[in-house]
């Protein structure tokens, strides 16, 4: 008889979804190779290359033979300097032992939430939102809850329906500003609230904090600005965004004490430990020098983003927001009258533009679409003519 592997995949594999812009760039990579010109808008990296006083780190410390499996939850120097440069930015008191460190932010909150999370547990998530919240959810057996992110709220979450979508089997509220997909910030008030939420009914929260450091206006609020919740919060973050080191694989959590024996069991159990040399490298990204070229950074992604939120919101049909954080424009394209889905597939495949449909970060993505202006100025302008062009013979 043949062997039917298929049907021996384990059921909790078959309910996950992957992130849509890694098959994006794959399908847009392939029309490459085919001699076709692609303006990739799909992938959510900073175009620019790491600070060169962490890549010289990195080198050196390579030299120097730290190569060597690192402690489960990381190198004390980089948690210390992590919760030092947390401290003095938010006047709070972490200690180092409660910074863990993981081979990306993403590995951080798989590994949170398969530590806290138990199955028939519900968790609710912003929508649109990151789509690896709701993977590490249904791969722990439970039910993440949506919450919608409206545009006429400049894509923060309605309080009062927050609170509605509370049941007695909520665990855990997930949160991320600056948010991907859509640049929204979460207020001060905001959190403060979600914080008395989560203390009134007895919840979990897990704030994804990875672009922090990239906003256009003053400084977003983090939890850790709200005072007294730091026994029922943990903090996510990294190095991928704020300097540019995505393939470094390098993230981060603030854990409550209580929780991190589980949280390094479960990092012991899947990865052991994050490398060595990027730890250490990492700590130089704290450097003058350092923290001066992300700044720079910042100020390239913020020129970007006014020429192309002006040129879409030139083209007829098109309407979108200038987000206050993070790299990425969240465009309504409603009044095309085509769905998210066949908007970007066409766009693909008519214009040579790759970006997301808004669905692939929830259902209450359609009738958007993500594009990320981490790329250069001549490109963003490239692709608002063809996107011009597009438009107008639809
Ligand atoms: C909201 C959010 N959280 C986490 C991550 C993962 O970051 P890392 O590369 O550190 O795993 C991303 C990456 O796109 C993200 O957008």
């Amino acid at each position: 008889m043949k062997l039917d592997v298929k049907s021996r995949i384990a059921k909790r594999m078959q309910a996950v979804r992957g992130e849509a812009a890694f098959e994006m760039l794959g399908r847009a990579t392939e029309l490459e190779r085919q001699g076709r010109s692609i303006i990739h808008l799909e992938i959510g990296e900073p175009d620019f290359d790491t600070p060169q006083p962490v890549v010289e780190a990195g080198v050196e410390y390579l030299k120097k033979g730290a190569t060597h499996y690192s402690p489960v939850p990381g190198i004390w120097e980089l948690r210390a300097s992590l919760a030092g440069y947390l401290n003095s930015r938010h006047g709070v008191n972490v200690n180092p032992r409660n910074v863990l460190v993981t081979p990306g932010a993403k590995m951080m909150i798989f590994s949170i939430i398969q530590s806290v999370v138990d199955p028939g547990d519900e968790v609710i998530c912003p929508d649109p939102g990151y789509p690896a919240y709701e993977a590490g959810i249904r791969m722990a057996g439970a039910t993440a809850v949506p919450v919608k992110l409206e545009e006429s709220k400049d894509f923060r979450f309605d309080l009062d329906e927050l609170a509605r979508r509370i049941t007695p089997r909520t665990k855990m509220i997930a949160i991320n500003s600056p948010q991907n997909p859509t640049g929204g910030v979460l207020t001060l008030t905001d959190l403060k609230k979600i914080a008395e939420l989560a203390r009134h009914h007895d919840l979990l929260i897990l704030s994804d904090e990875i672009y922090s450091d990239i906003y256009y206006a003053e400084r977003p609020a983090s939890i850790l600005d709200v005072p007294n919740i730091l026994d029922r919060v943990f903090v996510v973050n990294g190095f991928s965004k704020s300097y540019a080191m995505t393939g470094w694989r390098l993230g981060y959590g603030i854990v409550p004490e209580e929780t991190r024996p589980a949280i390094e069991l479960f990092i012991n159990n899947t990865v052991s430990s994050t490398a060595t040399f990027t730890q250490l490298a990492a700590i130089k990204a704290f450097t003058p020098e350092s923290q001066k070229i992300a700044a720079n950074m910042v100020q390239e992604f913020q020129r970007r983003r006014d020429v192309f939120v002006n040129g879409l919101n030139s083209i007829p049909g098109i309407h979108c927001l200038k987000p206050l954080g993070a790299f990425y424009l969240f465009p309504n394209i409603t009044r095309t009258t085509l769905r998210s889905e066949q908007f970007a597939d066409r766009l693909l495949n008519e214009a040579g533009v790759a970006t997301l449909a808004g669905t692939a970060f929830g259902k209450y993505g359609e009738g958007y679409v993500r594009l990320s202006f981490a790329n250069s100025l001549s490109n963003i302008e490239s692709a608002l003519e063809r996107i011009r062009a597009f438009v107008s013979h639809l």
